[in-house]
């Protein structure tokens, strides 16, 4: 396999930007894309807030090219390793203004009030170019989906929400849409070239393959390889726990990995898709999934993060999970030389550990078309709604024939080392009648069946609690819905 040198080629602003590792002392494959910006005197609009993508005071914009389209996505730059920006473009708060002009979402932040403090305002104005690259006339829903992921603790956000409708209004003008076709010639450019990337640099090996056969080929040959997709999760090894990760495998912008297909009987799901794409196919075809991502993370976390990546993770409260043994859904895993198909509940084998060979990565996720009648549903209990990781989480299918119950799959999230059916209730419920009496004495055996960890986030006793009354819900929302 050919690969190229240790240099990786994106546009920072309508610039060409190349950076070779090997030539540059202060900048590792893993430095952030937060801490490449404020290394330089121009850009310190970025701020590091918590550098764990809470608080979107780090928030940057991308441009990348999706088939024909340019599109633009707000991220968290603290959880972008340099070389996720190849073939893209970087679009920060210093690039916003024509000359003194400013552009119409900073005129809207002034004239709205909206400006308050300086450490928050350019992640909250980023975030806002993003929601203006994107949506004309956006509902409140979408302006408050756009500003979840940036925190502001002083005098609110009401004039932070005007600025935003008043900078959606009307037609998408402005220097960036004027020099698109530019812009997206540059970056086919830039993409054109399929050699898979190998940089090696501060004792680090970072490998970016840009097909599915050189990602497979660089897993066989190096196994151990950390392989980082949306990295929302990997990011946080290195910026919080401080770890040295001598080889990645940076699977990000392999466009082979990123779709969605249906046929008579199967969403086929690439495992790159990320969640934010997921959540809009989900929409109308997968509600139980779409009603879940609605709420995962914020909408810069959902730009980066991947369903490969929340199968990977296996954490006990990855929130799809649940649900998708609640599909019976199937992962699709890949080596060089085989492919091979697993349950999602073989699949996740204990707390973060999935049963994946040492040269396969998991490339699709297969989700059966649920046959008429039956009802999924799905819970998340977190500490707040937007921008929390569950507490308990849940993920029901129910099927029944004349009231009675076929066959039901209760999943939960939060109650164990991993995502784990409810069996015994599972076993308690089957054959009888979906009534409120059958479900209050399921409610019982529910209630003892786990036996969870009290944490910060939950005692015992309330996950239980919790469990147990997410067992009530289902049945109130589907009572009037079963065959
Ligand atoms: C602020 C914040 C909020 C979050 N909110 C939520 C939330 O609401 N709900 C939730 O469930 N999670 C949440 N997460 C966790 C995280 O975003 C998800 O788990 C996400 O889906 C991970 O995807 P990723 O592509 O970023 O994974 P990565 O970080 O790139 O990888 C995660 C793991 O999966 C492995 N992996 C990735 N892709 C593959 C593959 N194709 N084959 C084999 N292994 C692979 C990696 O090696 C790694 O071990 C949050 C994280 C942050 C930082
Ligand atoms: S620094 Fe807080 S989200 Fe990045
Ligand atoms: S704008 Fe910074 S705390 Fe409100």
């Amino acid at each position: 396999m050919k690969k190229t040198g240790n240099s990786i080629r994106f546009l920072l602003n309508d610039s060409l930007t190349e950076i070779d590792f090997t030539q540059n002392p202060g900048l590792k494959p893993t430095t952030t894309v937060l801490n490449y910006l404020r290394s330089m005197p121009f850009y310190k609009g970025v701020k590091e807030g918590c550098a764990e993508g809470d608080c979107g005071a780090c928030t940057v914009v991308i441009a990348e090219k999706s088939g024909d389209r340019l599109v633009y996505k707000s991220i968290d730059s603290c959880l972008v390793f340099l070389p996720m920006l190849h073939g893209k473009q970087l679009l920060t708060v210093e690039h916003l203004a024509d000359g003194e002009a400013l552009h119409p979402v900073q005129k809207a932040m002034v004239d709205q009030n909206g400006s308050q403090c300086g450490y928050c305002t350019p992640g909250i104005v980023m975030s806002l170019f993003g929601l203006s690259k994107n949506h004309r006339d956006p509902s409140m829903e979408v302006v408050k989906d756009a500003l979840t992921g940036n925190l502001c603790r002083c005098t609110g956000y009401r004039p932070i929400v005007d600025a935003a409708h008043v900078c959606c209004k009307g037609e998408d003008h402005d220097k960036f849409s004027e020099n698109k076709d530019e812009v997206s010639g540059k970056l086919d450019e830039l993409c054109r070239d399929k050699t898979p990337l190998s940089i090696i640099s501060h004792q680090q090996r970072y490998l970016k393959p840009l097909t599915l056969t050189d990602a497979l080929a660089f897993r066989k040959e190096f196994p151990s390889a950390v392989i980082v997709s949306g990295a929302t999760d990997v990011a946080l090894r290195q910026t919080k726990k401080k770890e040295f990760l001598p080889e990645m495998l940076d699977i990000s912008d392999i466009a082979e990995l990123k779709y969605f297909k249906e046929d008579n009987h199967t969403y086929s799901i690439g495992s790159g898709l990320h969640i934010e794409d997921l959540r809009h196919h989900a929409d109308g075809k997968l509600p139980a999934m779409k009603h879940m991502l609605d709420i995962f993370g914020s909408l810069q976390i959902r730009n980066l993060a991947t369903i490969g990546g929340n199968i990977g993770s296996a954490s006990p409260i990855g929130d799809t999970l649940p649900l998708l043994i609640a599909y019976k859904a199937s992962i699709k895993l890949q080596s060089h030389k085989n492919e091979r198909f697993s349950s999602i509940e073989d699949f996740i084998t204990g707390y973060r550990s999935i049963d994946l060979f040492p040269d396969e990565l998991i490339t699709e996720v297969q989700i059966p078309i649920p046959a008429i009648g039956r009802i999924i549903k799905s819970y998340k209990v977190s500490r707040r709604k937007d921008l929390d990781i569950s507490t308990v989480s849940g993920g029901f299918s129910l099927l029944t024939e004349n009231g009675t119950i076929k066959e039901i799959i209760l999943a939960f999230g939060g109650m164990a080392a991993q995502p784990i059916r409810a069996f015994k209730t599972e076993n308690f419920l089957t054959g009888k009648p979906w009534t409120e009496a059958v479900i209050v004495e399921a409610m019982e055996i529910l209630f003892k069946e786990f036996k969870p960890w009290s944490d910060a986030r939950a005692e015992v006793g309330y996950r239980n609690l919790v469990a147990r009354n997410l067992l009530l819900k289902f049945y109130e929302e589907s009572k009037g819905q079963v065959l």
